[in-house]
């Protein structure tokens, strides 16, 4: 048997703390050319603080980091780069008010002769974008104008321009739909063919065994598991290394199916529509329902809960809760009116970034918390607690900043604010998104508590088995329009996927 290459990439005893935390405490890795290496791990576990000290970004405690065999010291994320490092972080990190091509070359050595580089920058751009199945962005498009799938392709983009020997992806499927995941794997294919290693971290594992060789399983902060076999490793135990007990997987369902007869519906809207966006949709939704939005991202499921909750004006239609009619395109009405939203985008529109997590928490409760123009503090943040223990949030410390979370963290927080707020419809996009497996068991178990309660809830998720087992009513959307509506328990997974893909395969 041929004997292993030599890895790229070695990492060995790798510590680093932030105040109050160890993150990664004694981690080795190595990553061998041509494979794809899967992180895996909770949220908190230390995944990209790892894969930040891989791209410079942090200088680790302790530890070495060996490139090629020789010790190497990553000072900067420049330093990793010229080396032939590039990373994808899960927060996107490109400038949205330039352009793509600008994006693309950001951190290229530039000339004086500007003029003739951005030619040839915006040509070799436009040639990385059409290498990646994406020849439609246009190179001079402003990449805050790009969706985040759309983004996420010029983060790629930028990777590629570079002469990459190994590339890190935090998370890169989380913002894709199937088709897109699909052309993911296949750039990330056709990268290990050229013998370009790849670090790649989801919390999906069904891709880890689609691309995946080898698996490293990260828990607080150590590596419990090296290099395992991404494809002969049973899910069972990669959970139980993750999590350190078996998890449930089953949804919590309903005793008895929903009974849409006997209740008045608490939110209707009517002949909703916005132009270019989505047409005319009639929806009820009764106390204590969840309604499921399937489709691809694009198909309009976002826009409609914004529209709902008033961040976006109707062209046409109405909304009424309890009967009487929001304001169109208020969302101070809607709010008013007992609505909340959970944002698809956390860090754009979720977030306040320099607060704490009590203050992102209660944000949106606040008035609930005060007196005669006094915040009751020691209130809030402890009904800010209670509820993001709830969701098991890691650290839970109501003082400490947002920013300091993991990912998976902060989009707990982000829920943990509308749990708190008692709305009576909530409008949930892409609660899981970045969600590890044991605190999504978490999540539906509470999204089921809520609608027991009596919360409607209306859920826009990619991941249609977590529509078909949470929801009650499934609309399926395609293009701006309801293409089918049915109750769960009549769909499964195939039939929505055909119904979701049908048209777009012509
Ligand atoms: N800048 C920082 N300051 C303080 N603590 C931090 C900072 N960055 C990360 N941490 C902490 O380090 C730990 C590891 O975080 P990290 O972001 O690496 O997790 P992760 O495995 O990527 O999780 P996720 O799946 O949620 O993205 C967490 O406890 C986090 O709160
Ligand atoms: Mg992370």
């Amino acid at each position: 048997m041929a004997s292993a290459p030599p890895p790229i990439l070695t990492l060995t005893g790798i510590t680093k703390s932030f105040p109050g935390v160890r993150a990664l405490d004694g981690v080795d890795l190595d990553v061998a050319p041509g494979e794809v290496h899967c992180l895996l791990g909770q949220n908190g576990a230390g995944k990209s603080t790892l894969i930040k000290v891989i791209a410079g970004a942090h200088q680790p405690d302790t530890g070495r980091i060996g490139w090629k065999g020789e010790d190497v010291t990553l000072n900067n994320p420049v330093s990793a780069m010229r080396l032939g490092i590039a990373t994808i972080y899960q927060e996107l990190d490109l400038v949205t008010h330039l352009s793509v091509a600008e994006n693309v070359h950001l951190g290229h050595e530039t000339s004086t002769a500007g003029f003739v580089r951005r030619a040839v920058a915006r040509e070799r751009t436009a040639e990385l974008l059409a290498r990646l199945g994406h020849g439609e962005i246009h190179p001079d498009t402003i990449v805050g104008d790009l969706s985040s799938a759309g983004q996420q392709i010029v983060s790629m983009a930028r990777a590629l321009s570079h002469e990459t020997q190994l590339i890190v992806m935090d998370e890169p499927s989380a913002v894709l739909d199937p088709d897109e995941v699909n052309n993911l794997f296949r750039i990330v294919e056709n990268l290990t063919a050229q013998n370009v290693a790849v670090v790649y971290i989801s919390h999906r594992l069904e891709e880890i065994r689609r691309i995946g060789d080898r698996v490293t399983v990260l828990k607080d902060g150590r590596a419990v598991a090296r290099g395992l076999s991404a494809k002969e490793t049973a899910t069972k135990d990669i959970v139980a290394l993750m999590t350190g007990r078996d998890v449930e997987y089953d949804f919590p369902r309903r005793a008895v199916p929903f009974d849409p007869t006997g209740s008045e519906p608490v939110l209707v809207a009517e002949e909703l529509s916005r132009k270019g966006e989505f047409a005319s949709l009639d929806l009820t939704l009764r106390p204590g329902e969840i309604v499921g939005l399937a489709g691809l991202v694009g198909s309009g499921r976002s826009e409609i809960l914004e529209t709902i909750y008033g961040a976006r004006p109707p062209s046409t239609g109405r909304v009424l809760v309890d009967g009487k009619r929001l304001r169109p395109g208020s969302v101070t009405s809607a709010v008013k009116a007992g609505l909340g939203l959970a944002p698809e985008e956390r860090k754009a529109q979720g977030l306040f970034l320099l607060e704490s997590v009590a203050r992102n928490v209660s944000v949106s409760s606040l008035p609930s918390f005060s007196k005669g123009g006094w915040l009751d503090r020691s209130r809030e943040r402890r009904e800010a607690y209670a509820s993001t223990q709830d969701l098991s949030l890691r650290p839970n410390n109501p003082d400490a900043r947002i920013r300091t979370l993991s990912g998976g963290n902060q989009q707990k927080a982000v829920l943990a604010r509308w749990l708190l707020r008692r709305c009576k419809v909530l409008l949930l996009d892409e609660p899981t998104r970045g969600v590890d497996v044991g605190a999504r068991a978490e999540l539906y178990a509470l999204i089921r508590r809520l609608a027991d309660d009596g919360v409607a809830v209306l859920l826009v998720s990619s991941e249609i088995p977590e529509v078909l087992g949470l929801a009650d009513r499934v609309l399926v959307m395609r293009e701006g329009q309801v293409v089918h509506s049915a109750p769960a328990r009549e769909l499964d997974e195939h039939r929505v996927l055909d119904l979701v893909m049908e048209g777009s395969q012509a």
